[in-house]
């Protein structure tokens, strides 16, 4: 991984994963199977993408800040677990082959924005001042090793 922003990652990450839920809404109604592949990317992107926010890159803010209890991370965290559950739902109907999971979609898709937004405005940029570029190194570094098995998990992976 490069030596880029905190920030510019992250925020890079979001936007390959809003694409990849795109795909598979746009998908869906024409080619189930390739929409399912989308699915399968996005899901697993979005909970490695999680992990490393949870157990990198928050930890790290709130070492360098002083802020764990009651601060934004911890809201962060309880939002992750809601996105969870939306993923989940949407995930349920892929996996019987259910295209009509258009209010799942949306309700995450509204959780993910609010979301999305509040990491990219504050949390991000906030971590970028307080890190050392030693320390993002480690960061990034740190991410690199986190086991697959901790994020691929999927219809998918059951499927192949
Ligand atoms: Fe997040
Ligand atoms: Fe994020």
């Amino acid at each position: 991984m490069s030596d880029a922003k905190i920030s510019i990652t992250f925020e890079q990450d979001h936007d390959r994963l809003d694409a990849l839920l795109t795909s598979f809404q746009q998908q869906k109604r024409i080619d189930f199977a390739k929409a399912a592949a989308a699915f399968v990317e996005f899901k697993s992107g979005l909970q490695r993408h999680i992990v490393w926010e949870e157990d990198v890159l928050f930890p790290k803010w709130e070492e360098n800040s002083g802020m764990a209890e009651g601060g934004p991370t911890q809201v962060m965290r309880t939002e992750h677990r809601i996105i969870g559950e939306c993923l989940e739902a949407i995930h349920q109907k892929v996996q019987a082959n259910n295209p009509d999971s258009d209010q799942e979609e949306q309700r995450l898709i509204d959780v993910l924005k609010t979301h999305n937004m509040k990491e990219e405005r504050i949390l991000y940029p906030s971590i970028d001042q307080v890190i050392s570029d030693q320390e993002r190194t480690e960061l990034y570094q740190a991410m690199k090793e986190i086991p697959e098995e901790r994020y691929r998990t999927c219809c998918g992976s059951e499927r192949s």
